[in-house]
């Protein structure tokens, strides 16, 4: 069976190093005005933003509005992106860029406002309705050209090849994925001023789901250099920058640092996929509500931990990366993942789970082997027992 895994994994590799893309980079403060100067130069004259009612509410977007405005280009905006995305909320969103006749699009605001995005812009091109493009690659077609401006330095949407979408049937809510590599956006505007509002809180939640990013898959197997490049790039860039920005808002540096550190996660995790700490938090989310960067950072290391020595080397390169010291691989290892609680510590983050309750073991580790189990080249495949024993350390 493990065998059976890891030939699939390693052919999914191979394919994904084929066929995936990364976005084109529009980075530092000011850049969401730039778009303008992009949108003439590739000859677009009508606009669809996509964007979340607060963004309006503070004025993020009137720069860039005044700079298309004069420009010449025509811009429909479509605010309505305040949760994540249902099939009514796009099919509404896809009016309005047909009805406009947009050329591209731009999306302002968080995951749930770029998976919005990507598939108006898959709709734009199929024929297909968003329930016939469930799964995996089922578009097949170039999308409008797609500028993903996010709005917190953590999840990588701006990056991924996938949009999460919600479907009522009988009353009930159904999450389910998008997968298409056409779905990455053409271009990531990572402008540090959209950020500097983020409250603390979040700040270090989205930027600890970053580090789990790039930690994960770094230490999967069968990670390119490619990947191993940009996560070693992304941990570094976290442990110089996150408890900055943690501690002071405004320090747009820092904020510019995580942005980037983000997106280099992002596309590490976009090839390599994440683990069984993503795994494990997003049950431990759908269930009690937990924040997806909190549940990731409290996972996180006993994750790490529980993978043993097969991972001391890849955990002291990491460390290297992070600037944590030791004597050897094993030491440095082991003072990555205590660096890693530390950090939450400082910023607040519990050590546990406490929502975490016995009786729903069983529920959490059927979610989270489906989610991981055959697809996440995790360096070590567990079973049922191993996610027992790492929930026992949770609660
Ligand atoms: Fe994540």
């Amino acid at each position: 069976m493990k065998v059976w895994y890891r030939i699939r994994q390693w052919f999914m590799a191979v394919m994904i190093g084929i066929m995936t893309r990364q976005p084109k980079v529009i980075k530092g403060s000011g850049s969401l005005v730039k778009i303008a100067d992009n949108l003439e130069k590739t000859g677009k004259k009508k606009v669809f933003i996509v964007t979340a009612p607060v963004f309006i509410e503070w004025g993020s977007l009137n720069g860039l509005l005044d700079a298309l405005k004069a420009k010449g280009i025509e811009a429909t905006v479509f605010s309505k992106v305040a949760t994540e995305p249902t099939i009514e909320l796009v099919t509404e969103a896809f009016g309005e860029y047909k009805k406009a006749g947009c050329e591209a699009i731009i999306a302002v605001g968080g995951g749930s406002v770029i998976d919005c995005s990507k598939a108006v812009g898959a709709l734009a091109v199929s024929r297909k309705t968003i329930p016939q493009m469930r799964g995996v690659l089922r578009i097949l077609k170039r999308l409008p050209d797609l500028y993903a401006v996010p709005t917190t330095a953590g999840t990588g949407s701006e990056t991924t090849a996938a949009a999460v979408i919600t479907d009522t049937i009988d009353g009930k809510h159904y999450k389910y994925a998008v997968n298409d590599f056409c779905l990455i956006p053409r271009y990531a505007v990572l402008d540090a001023d959209l950020t500097l509002t983020v409250p603390a809180k979040i700040t270090a939640a989205t930027g600890m789901d970053a580090l789990t990013h790039a930690v994960e898959a770094y230490t999967n197997d069968f990670a390119s250099n490619m990947v191993k490049t940009r996560a070693l790039d992304a941990v570094s860039l976290i442990y110089k920058n996150l408890p900055a920005v943690y501690e002071n808002g405004q320090n747009v540096e820092a904020r510019d640092n995580m942005l980037y550190a983000a997106f280099e996660a992002g596309i590490a995790f976009t090839t390599n996929f994440v683990g069984y700490v993503h795994a494990v938090a997003h049950a431990i989310g759908g269930l009690y509500g937990v924040l997806h960067g909190e549940a990731c950072s409290i996972v996180l290391p006993y994750v790490m931990e529980q993978f043993g020595s097969k991972i001391y080397g890849r955990l002291a390169e990491l460390a290297d990366a992070a600037g944590v010291a030791g004597a050897t691989e094993e030491e440095k290892a082991k003072n990555f993942i205590a660096s890693i609680r530390e950090m939450n510590e400082k910023m607040g983050i519990p050590s546990k789970v406490e929502k975490l309750k016995k009786e729903d073991f069983d529920e959490i580790i059927s979610r989270a082997i489906k989610e991981a189990n055959p697809l996440y080249p995790c360096p070590v495949i567990w079973n049922k027992k191993d996610f027992e024993i790492l929930l026992n350390k949770l609660i």
